[in-house]
């Protein structure tokens, strides 16, 4: 059933905030352990993240040769750069083969030959391990199996409403979620029920280029830091190495997925020069993290605007790889004889809101799974194909946590009361964009990182966010102040956060998480002690 306007006001036992992989299972397994629950997004259901994804999962299914649940979690461990939480890598790499049967037997048709599925191999995995659907549409097949399971369960879906705060009682436990519904969330109401799910996706629109859509602005982060919850890794802002380049523009942009890479392809120079090999033993299957630094050094020294990734080699580009091949012909190029010019834009977010990995946060009532949270299994760079994994795995984990929690914390309050939207500051958009684009992508230092500061600073007003566009920048405004705290309290390089001025690793001083939390005044910052054990 899907509902509009916010006169939903019937009790419900759990609302899911976004309906991506995460959001969706979650929802599905609350709707069969007798939960009524009620999903909220912003557009319609199934428009976030989840359907862009192009590679696949990685699973380990035990058909592989050589491959094995122990080399998956190693392969998830050295691309993390030593900031993984190895219990959470674990569990979570143990979780995917039942997720991958359940989420098969939801209706998710992976590619296969016969009864055997199909492996592909990305950036960092010593295995062909990642299962994937329709070549490259892997992400689109997953949300639509699970948009279509979900109409099928009858789960109350209140699209075209915008979460916008996290509704607390006396105690400070969440009992609800006020929203904006209408013409551009011109509407205000509130929705109550006693466990609150945030599986909002991230904040790559952050940055001018980027693979997300434009639903990704860091709301689910937001709400939870004004919640009280924490959120950590914030810094580990993951750029995919292979975006089509088109010139510049601001948006979306066209994924090349890692996987062409997997089968063959070979990054190259203007010259023809095949640059990775020498930089990594694996060369162009280096874990994503270092791709996107050679490509982005090997730029800026030889002035091009891109690389070139040569797919010519490959057999039937155009069936393996459909979703790709169809936006290079867009851009009138034909990857069967030409090399693909790529560049690399703002893809994932590796941090977000510290969870355990039954997706509980810390703030009673509160559970974010999927990218908005930081569970520990991504560390300062996740490794391909892992994030359809986890929100498989903790999306179904989280309900577990609900039920368990609401047979052990009695009634909840609620009744708490509705306080008048609060004023909080926002910068613009594409100011916003404009200085992390510039001062916090791949390669910062102190320098432009306080520039970017100062930029935001310049550019905030406070005030209280009107409509959707206005609860989205106030999102955006706070994520670049965290991710800039949080960039410039990390010095040294690691993963996914290079620092120009400190080039080099220090495993002996910050060989730890960060914590972000907000401050009496509402700020982020980062919290001294700031080793993350557990939520
Ligand atoms: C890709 O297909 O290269 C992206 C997959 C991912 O980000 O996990």
């Amino acid at each position: 059933m899907t509902a509009r306007g916010v006169s939903w006001e019937a009790g419900a036992d759990l609302i899911v905030v976004g309906s991506g992989v995460a959001g969706l299972t979650a929802a599905l397994d609350a709707a069969a352990a007798g939960l009524r629950v009620v999903v909220v997004t912003k557009d319609g259901i199934g428009e976030g993240s989840t359907r862009w994804a192009q590679g696949g999962v990685a699973v380990v299914l035990g058909d592989v040769a050589g491959d094995s649940l122990g080399a998956h979690v190693a392969d998830t461990l050295a691309a993390g750069g030593g900031l993984n939480d190895a219990d959470a890598v674990d569990v979570i790499v143990r979780g995917g083969p039942g997720a991958v049967r359940r989420l098969r037997e939801r209706g998710a048709l992976f590619d296969a030959r016969g009864a055997r599925l199909d492996r592909t191999r990305e950036g960092g995995h010593s295995a062909f391990r990642v299962v994937h659907a329709g070549g490259d549409a892997t992400g689109a097949e997953v949300e639509r199996a699970l948009v279509a399971a979900t109409r099928e369960a009858g789960v109350t879906v209140l699209d075209g409403h915008v979460a916008d705060d996290a509704l607390r009682d006396v105690t400070g436990r969440v009992v609800g979620l006020s929203v904006l519904a209408g013409d551009g969330g011109a509407e205000t109401g509130v929705l109550r029920a006693p466990a609150v799910l945030l599986a909002t996706g991230g904040y790559g629109q952050l940055y001018s280029s980027t693979t997300n859509p434009a639903t990704s602005t860091g709301d689910g982060v937001a709400i939870a830091l004004r919640a009280g919850a924490t959120a950590a890794d914030l810094e580990f802002v993951q750029f995919h190495p292979t975006v089509l380049w088109t010139g510049p523009a601001v948006g979306r942009r066209p994924l090349v997925t890692e996987a062409v890479r997997g089968e063959g392809a070979v990054l190259r120079d203007r010259a023809g020069h095949a640059f990775m090999a020498g930089v990594h033993p694996l060369a162009d299957l280096a874990p994503r993290d270092v791709v996107a630094a050679a490509i982005t050094r090997h730029t800026a020294e030889t002035g091009s605007e891109c690389a070139w990734l040569d797919a010519t080699g490959l057999a039937g580009f155009a069936t393996r790889f459909p979703t790709v091949f169809a936006s290079c012909r867009e851009a009138g190029i034909d990857p069967r004889t030409e090399p693909i010019p790529v560049n690399p834009a703002a893809h994932y977010a590796c941090g977000g809101v510290v969870t355990d990995t039954w997706g509980r946060t810390g703030v009673p009532g509160l559970y974010a799974a999927g990218e908005v949270a930081r569970t520990g299994l991504h560390g300062a760079n996740r490794l391909a194909s892992n994030s359809l994994l986890e929100g498989l795995v903790v999306g179904e984990r989280v309900v577990r946590a609900v039920c368990e929690d609401r047979a052990a914390a009695g009634p909840a309050l609620l009744t708490a009361p509705v306080e008048p939207a609060p004023a909080l500051p926002v910068a613009d958009r594409a100011t916003l964009q404009r200085a992390l684009s510039r001062h916090a992508a791949i390669g910062r230092d102190a320098t432009g990182l306080a520039a970017a500061s100062d930029a935001v600073e310049a550019a905030t007003v406070v005030g209280v966010p009107v409509g959707r566009a206005g609860v989205e920048d106030a999102a955006l405004t706070l994520l670049a102040q965290a991710v800039l705290a949080a960039a410039g309290t990390r010095r040294e390089s690691r993963g996914c956060h290079v620092r120009t001025d400190f080039p080099d690793r220090d495993d002996v001083h910050q060989a730890s998480s960060l914590r972000v939390r907000l401050d009496a005044a509402g700020r982020p910052v980062v919290v001294a002690d700031a080793l993350v054990g557990a939520a």
